[in-house]
């Protein structure tokens, strides 16, 4: 068994597009492909899939859709589906694999697990730290920040965050279980990346990045299935080097009105009837 394997989902934008619904029409047999072009990821944009935005052939990230086929597709028992801009600590997936073995009842499927990995982002121009110790540095000279802080800081807000960067781990070559938490009351909208099996609920695929709470129809699945986060005392993600700020996006703010009101008036009742119903769950 393979300790680590990664898996990356290509897109390759062409005339047939990568639509929602899809749009067969678009996908043509003849469509024929300059390859003396340069090709479509050579681009200085920061993110390429926005110079799509307001043209013809726009294109919605469908980012669940490639984190359903990347966890399909892995050739692991455990998965960390995570995002390639997010850089992991050092030595993360053997570590991982040496704290299961080394505490077999994490491998129990009762009750089920996610271990949450946090996410941090750091100044435009820092060197990403790669171990605990580097990041609290970072931390308390406030060159690193946890996720989005400036954007939504209850969406990454993480239960006992504090705590978590003033406690040193507990073996600084090992990883443990820092805190076993619920997402329930103050953290119902907490979307956490973390490392699952490829036997949790998938990602819903009809939603985009775009519009935004793209993980919260699994996270509300989760709960009401009872899993426990338990959140790793010495791994951790981080950004690629930039701190995001808001900006006013009247294009994406209509996505995310869109998306938020189909997740109302549609996925949420389907999802009820897939997986039930519990108070304390909400998407
Ligand atoms: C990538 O873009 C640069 C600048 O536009 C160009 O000079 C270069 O040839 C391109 N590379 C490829 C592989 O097309
Ligand atoms: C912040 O801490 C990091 C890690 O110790 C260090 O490399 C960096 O120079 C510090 N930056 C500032 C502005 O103090
Ligand atoms: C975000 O705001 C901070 C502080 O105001 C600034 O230093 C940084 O350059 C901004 N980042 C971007 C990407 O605009």
């Amino acid at each position: 068994m393979p300790f680590a394997a990664h898996t990356y989902t290509l897109i390759f934008l062409g005339k047939c597009g990568l639509a929602f619904p899809p749009a067969p029409a678009l996908c043509s047999r003849k469509s024929q492909v300059d390859c003396s072009e340069s090709p479509p990821w050579n681009t200085t944009e920061p993110s390429f899939r926005k110079t799509t935005k307001g043209t013809a052939e726009q294109i919605l990230y469908p980012i669940n859709i490639l984190r359903n086929v990347a966890i399909e597709s892995a050739t692991t028992h455990y998965v960390l589906p995570s995002d390639i801009e997010l850089y992991p600590s050092d030595n993360l997936a053997p570590m991982f694999i040496d704290m299961v073995l080394r505490h077999p009842m994490l491998m129990n499927a009762e009750p089920p697990k996610a271990f949450v990995v946090s996410i941090y982002e750091v100044k435009e121009g820092t060197e990403p730290p790669r171990r605990k110790s580097e990041l609290v540095e970072m931390l308390r000279n406030e060159t690193a920040l946890p996720f989005h802080k400036t954007i939504c800081p209850t969406c990454h807000h993480v239960p006992k965050a504090q705590e978590w960067t003033n406690e040193a781990p507990r073996d600084p070559e090992q990883l443990n279980v820092f805190h076993v938490a619920q997402r329930e009351g103050d953290f119902k909208n907490w979307e956490p990346i973390f490392i699952g099996t490829r036997f949790d609920p998938p990602y819903e695929e009809t939603l985009t990045w775009e519009g935004q709470k793209d993980k919260r129809t699994q996270m509300y699945a989760l709960c009401v299935l009872g899993y426990r986060f338990l959140i790793l005392d010495n791994a951790f993600l981080v950004h690629k080097p930039g701190i995001k700020n808001y900006t006013i996006d009247t294009w994406r703010d209509g996505l995310v009105a869109e998306q938020n009101h189909y997740i109302s008036t549609f996925l949420t009742s389907r999802l009820v009837s897939i997986y039930g119903q519990k108070e304390e769950c909400t998407i």
